[in-house]
């Protein structure tokens, strides 16, 4: 249908991404030594996810297994496929190694769904396969000893399991901020946690330590051992690309002396850059995500590499070029804390503080101390959903503190990893979720502050005779709301149902820029929301926008209350002014100038489809972008999609 072309219009339609601008905040470790003059022992290579043209290299410099200083020289590569193989295209990859003998060892993804696995390199065979807990989210794996080690997205835990039977032995814990990649050099084990930190492990610290019976299993091994102190962190640094802390280190490989790292990134777009992917792409397999694995055959000193959901792995050989390609791309694709390169349709990360973390983790402390101890005047709004506050964050950060109910609330667990998915959803038109914080009986989000109020506030509380809210800034706010549900919609992985629409929900700026708030909101709210929520579906979302249509155009107030002047619900008062021919009538009497009629019937139209009962579940969001930004409108027959235009 139209997405592609809807993608690429988006692209088009903003400036480069934001340029990561000010590292000083984010710069925790102390800054590396350089040291051009001594032979690196150990490289560090940092290739970005995806990006198959160009991996750039920064020499790390090591003696006996101490990081001792670090270089920022740089090395350009471009990637060549020697060789291609066929992978499980329902694996949503994590870690990958290769073990010798044809076999690969392979950690998968997403609830419900992550798994360890035991894959023949030349026919894709999967030959053994561990689930794991439903509530586990497999990342990095890596190969010691004859023992599979694995970690686990946001949490602090990782698991071992024997290589030959793929059984369980145990976990252990880490002190790296979450579980993102490992990797090992046969001596310590290498660690990312999508920040700009690289760890060193020592796996030694599982030696010597008494067999003890494992509790977390739903079986208990009876010689399972776990470790009840953390994995000692050997050493923490952080990777620089030229100055810049390049964020986001993920899959980890150990190749030759040096440690790979690919750079995460929440989605691919530009895929005219990635030639692997871009050649998968136009195979037909376009629900493949980002690339996430990479091995390494010590022996035949053969590079593979695959990603999340891909069809294929590849096996790959680096080379050396010496022209560098534009820099510009890398500063791009790789310096940003989120998929900064899609600059159209990412929010910017203006806060350096928040750079290379998704989302913040606050102490209840914290927040009482930003908002004066949740003081009365700090209440923006309260009601069944919860109290909002304004606050101000120690680093001067204004934001908005939202107190949920907590009468049903979710275990902090499950909370917390509700959050850390909703923050991944980054977009320009949606309020930035900075972070959330617990304790047993309180549930805390952070957001954002938006300076200029809601747009209820705009459309029925403004005094004056003539509204500031103009025909087109009312068209503006009404596609760029369209533009931010669409990416909940088709583009977040898992997609987010908004479930609660409204102009109250519709924060605008200073130059009347519209940002949704309080999405994800519902899957936040109680620890039943999968029953409240399993009947939403995306037409929710695309009625609600209907009425905000509606609500828009006339500036009345949707759902009157029972206290105030009688009305109509407004999707009936739309349609009975219709069949009365009075649609000039349905226009807010404070619009300085009306639109034009044929603006307005096609505007209305749209509307009406959205709450069509017939109509609404065979729309999609990006229709509704596609009707409102051009004069196009979709003509559903059937199944049968015509394009026509109206006039
Ligand atoms: C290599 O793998 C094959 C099949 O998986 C197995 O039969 C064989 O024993 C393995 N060889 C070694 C040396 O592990
Ligand atoms: C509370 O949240 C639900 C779901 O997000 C929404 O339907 C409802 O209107 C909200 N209530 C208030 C008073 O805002
Ligand atoms: C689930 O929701 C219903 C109402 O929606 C409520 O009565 C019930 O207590 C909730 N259950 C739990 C476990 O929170
Ligand atoms: C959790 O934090 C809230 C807000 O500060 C506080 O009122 C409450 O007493 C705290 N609960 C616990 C169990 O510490
Ligand atoms: C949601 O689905 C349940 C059954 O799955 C049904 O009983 C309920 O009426 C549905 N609610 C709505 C609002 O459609």
């Amino acid at each position: 249908m139209g997405a592609r072309s809807l993608k690429k219009r988006r692209h088009g339609e903003h400036l480069a991404a934001p340029q990561a601008s000010s590292m000083a905040a984010a710069a925790a470790n102390s800054p590396p030594r350089r040291n051009k003059a001594r032979r690196p022992y150990a490289t560090v290579s940092v290739l970005l996810s995806g990006v198959l043209f160009v991996s750039v290299a920064a020499l790390l410099f090591i003696s006996s297994n101490k990081w001792r200083a670090f270089g920022n020289y740089v090395s350009y590569e471009m990637v060549n496929v020697v060789n291609e193989f066929p992978h499980d295209p329902e694996a949503f990859t994590q870690g990958l190694l290769y073990a010798g003998n044809d076999t690969l060892f392979e950690s998968t993804g997403l609830y419900g769904r992550s798994s360890v696995r035991r894959v023949a390199l030349h026919t894709g065979k999967v030959e053994e396969l561990q689930r794991m807990g439903d509530s586990l989210f497999g990342e990095g794996l890596t190969l010691l000893d004859k023992r599979l080690f694995q970690v686990t997205w946001l949490q602090k835990v990782g698991f071992i399991y024997d290589q030959k039977t793929l059984g369980e032995l145990g976990t252990f814990n880490h002190e790296m901020k979450d579980g993102w990649g490992l990797a090992t050099d046969g001596k310590v084990l290498f660690g990312s946690d999508g920040s700009s930190t690289l760890y060193q492990l020592d796996p030694r610290t599982f030696k010597g330590l008494p067999l003890m019976r494992f509790y977390s299993f739903p079986f208990l091994h009876l010689n399972a051992w776990s470790l009840p102190q953390p994995l000692i962190t050997l050493s923490k640094h952080t990777i620089y690309y030229k100055d810049q802390q390049v964020y986001n280190l993920n899959e980890l490989e150990y190749i030759d002396g040096e440690v790979w790292a690919n750079v995460f990134t929440l989605k691919l777009k530009q895929i005219d850059l990635i030639c692997i992917m871009k050649g998968l792409i136009d195979a037909g397999y376009t629900a493949i995500d980002v690339l996430n694995g990479i091995a390494w055959d010590r022996q035949q000193k053969r590079i593979f590499v695959t990603g999340k959901l891909w069809p294929k792995l590849y096996e790959i050989k680096v080379v050396p070029i010496n022209k560098p390609i534009d820099e510009g791309i890398i500063e791009q694709l790789c310096l940003h804390d989120l998929d900064g390169h899609d600059g159209a349709e990412l929010l910017q990360s203006d806060s350096p503080e928040f750079k290379g973390v998704m989302c913040q983790h606050f102490q209840v402390e914290e927040l009482e101390d930003a908002t004066n101890g949740f003081a009365e005047r700090n209440v923006i709004e309260s009601g069944d959903n919860g109290t909002v506050y304004r606050g101000l964050l120690a680093t001067n950060m204004k934001v908005v503190v939202k107190k949920l109910p907590c009468h049903s609330c979710q275990p902090e667990e499950s909370f917390a990893s509700q959050v850390e998915l909703t923050a991944r959803a980054k977009h320009k038109r949606l309020v930035k979720l900075i972070g959330y914080s617990t304790n047993r009986t309180c549930r805390l989000l952070v957001s954002e502050y938006i300076d200029n109020g809601n747009l209820h506030k705009w459309l029925h509380e403004f005094q004056g005779s003539l509204s500031p809210l103009t025909w087109s800034i009312r068209l503006h706010i009404l596609q760029a709301v369209a533009n931010g549900i669409a990416y909940l919609h088709e583009e977040v992985e898992p997609k987010i149902i908004h479930g609660s629409i409204k102009s109250k929900n519709i924060l605008l700026d200073q130059q009347w820029n519209p940002k949704i708030s309080d999405f994800g909101l519902f899957k936040l709210q109680s620890s039943n929301s999968s029953h409240s929520m399993s009947n939403f579906t995306e037409s929710n979302d695309i009625y609600d926008f209907g009425i905000l249509i509606m609500e828009i155009i006339s500036g009345r107030i949707p759902f009157p209350s029972h206290h105030s002047q009688p009305q109509a619900y407004i999707v009936d008062w739309f349609k009975s002014m219709i069949s009365n021919g009075k649609i000039s009538d349905l226009v807010d009497p404070k619009l300085p100038k009306k639109p034009s009629s044929i603006v307005l019937k096609r505007i209305i139209l749209l509307a009406l489809w959205c709450v069509d009962l017939d109509m609404n579940p065979k729309l999609k969001m990006e229709d509704v972008v596609q009707m409102l930004e051009s004069n196009q409108l979709l003509f559903y027959v059937g199944t049968t999609t015509f394009r026509g235009y109206y006039h």
